[in-house]
């Protein structure tokens, strides 16, 4: 493709393009903030990738020429075009996490086929006619191997999260880990300090590279399960960004690097939040430790209460204070839209509603927020986890509507747990606990949750959805 000796000196119609679209990006990222804003900045970035990609067809010059292989180009556009447009009109809301990870492995992989495609064209001439310099090459050598990591490690995380590919744990594994790391980075090393005229004959070592990232890709995310993917998904979601922000300094192009930096930064931040609210080490996530490292927990014990519907309606419309815990079930049984009725109803009684936002409740960043503003539930009724804990104690009834993971208690009291350690809603610190799920199915963690058989936890048994159109037709009929 394209030429890395070709830059223009000044500021030509592309570069003018590339620093409209970068300002897109920004924008785009900002407005993604709030989930007010949110389409609308996805929009305006998308506009912006649109309007790099169509510039770069039309002004960039190669020896002073226009772009060849047009209809090559136009095809790929086209066939890609038509692939996402499809696969993403049909995904199921409940799918999305496996359709990111799908995606932003694609990110990587087209990083690290830039990098292959460059390195045998690496030459004494090339570094003179266009300034190269060994920070080009590094760039190279970083976007094979984060590329490849990012992609390796998304293709594994997409089967985990479809639920084909299940976790594989070895003791050792940090070590493997740590040294195929290091091995990599020797590569690296190798590589920068041998003479750019031999880059053919080092080309062989290029993709020995590559197939030892594949390996550390597919290593590092195998053993993580439980409900730690999240961390994981946006470690490699900032991966793939870095991965495109070193094609973006090889090609000396703006909009790449700044697209690049901007998902390599926004993901690393991500990361660092969701290792902060798993209360993780980023260490740990890097070479693929996690949780408590033990199966799953006890096995289930004690006894299961049940509530019926009338007694849950007149609990609820009795009380003052009362907490919805959103999770997964919530969204598969799309009642987003139910559950709002049933806390404006509430209000409307003088029951003071608000929802407990746990950082990795459903299956993805942001999935609750997401989910109700859809149903316009008014923003400030969300209130973070651990914002709201303090004051669960003076709740008189914690609703949870398809959580599990998220409001286990394994995850303070069982050291041995997966999940230990993970930062949970404390949902036995409410006065009353109302459980809404279908039957004593686990959640994405796969282990046992004590809440269930709780002295203070009542279960209604059902789809979310029908569940709480009855719940909402008693509270009416009250
Ligand atoms: P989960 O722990 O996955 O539990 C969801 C529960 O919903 C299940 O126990 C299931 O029980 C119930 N359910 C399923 N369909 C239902 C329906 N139609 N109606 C009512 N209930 C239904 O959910 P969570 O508490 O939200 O936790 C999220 C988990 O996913 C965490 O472990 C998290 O780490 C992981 N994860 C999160 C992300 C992000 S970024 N958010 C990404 C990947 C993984 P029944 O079968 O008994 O109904």
């Amino acid at each position: 493709m394209n030429d890395i000796s070709q830059f223009s000196s000044g500021i030509s119609i592309l570069e003018i393009t590339y620093i409209v679209a970068s300002v897109l990006f920004v924008l785009g990222l900002k407005m993604l903030s709030h989930p007010l804003t949110a389409r609308r900045g996805n929009i305006l970035a998308a506009f912006g990738m649109v309007f790099a990609i169509v510039a770069t067809i039309l002004f960039h010059r190669k020896d002073g020429e226009p772009i060849g292989n047009i209809p090559w180009i136009l095809g790929a556009i086209v066939i890609g075009t038509i692939i996402g447009w499809v696969i993403a009109k049909k995904v199921k809301m409940t799918a999305m996490p496996q359709l990111v990870s799908f995606f932003n492995g694609m990110g990587g992989a087209a990083a690290a086929l830039i990098s292959m495609m460059e390195f045998p064209h690496v030459s004494p001439e090339l570094i003179a006619r266009s300034g190269m310099s060994n920070g080009h090459v590094l760039a190279i050598l970083l976007g094979l191997m984060i590329g490849t990591i990012s992609w390796a490690g998304s293709m594994i995380a997409f089967g985990k999260l479809d639920g084909w590919i299940g976790d594989m744990r070895i003791k050792a594994m940090k070590y493997v880990n740590l040294t195929i790391l290091a091995v990599l980075i020797g590569f690296i090393i190798f590589i920068m300090t041998r003479d750019v005229q031999a880059s053919s004959e080092l080309t062989p070592y290029i993709y020995i590279m590559f197939a030892i990232a594949v390996v550390y890709g597919v290593l590092f995310v195998m053993p993580i399960g439980g409900a730690d993917m999240p961390v994981v998904i946006s470690l490699l979601n900032s991966f793939t960004g870095v991965a495109a922000a070193m094609g973006g300094f090889l090609y000396n192009n703006q909009a790449m690097l700044t697209g690049g930096i901007l998902v390599g930064s926004a993901g690393t931040i991500l990361t660092i939040l969701m290792c902060k609210a798993m209360n993780r080490s980023l260490l740990n996530v890097i070479v693929g430790v996690f949780g408590g490292g033990g199966q799953a927990a006890v096995a289930g014990g004690g006894i299961v209460k049940e509530i019926t519907l009338s007694d849950a309606a007149v609990l609820l419309s009795y009380s003052k204070k009362v907490v919805i815990v959103p999770g997964y079930g919530l969204a598969v049984a799309q009642a987003q839209h139910i559950c709002h009725e049933l806390d404006k109803l509430l209000e409307e009684k003088g029951v003071e509603v608000k929802y407990a936002i746990h950082p990795v409740a459903g299956r993805m960043p942001g999935h609750m927020n997401v989910l109700l503003a859809e149903a316009d539930v008014p923003y400030e009724q969300l209130i973070e986890s651990d914002v709201i804990n303090p004051d669960l104690p003076n709740t008189d009834v914690l609703v949870v509507i398809g959580a599990n993971d998220v409001v286990n208690p394994a995850a303070e009291d069982d050291p041995s747990s997966p999940i230990y350690g993970m930062p949970i809603v404390k949902a036995r610190d409410a006065k009353n606990i109302i459980v809404m799920k279908r039957g004593m199915g686990k959640g994405y963690a796969a282990i046992e949750n004590m809440l269930f058989f709780h002295d203070k936890t009542r279960m209604l048994f059902g789809d979310a959805k029908a569940s709480l159109q009855n719940l909402v037709n008693e509270v009416k009929n009250l």
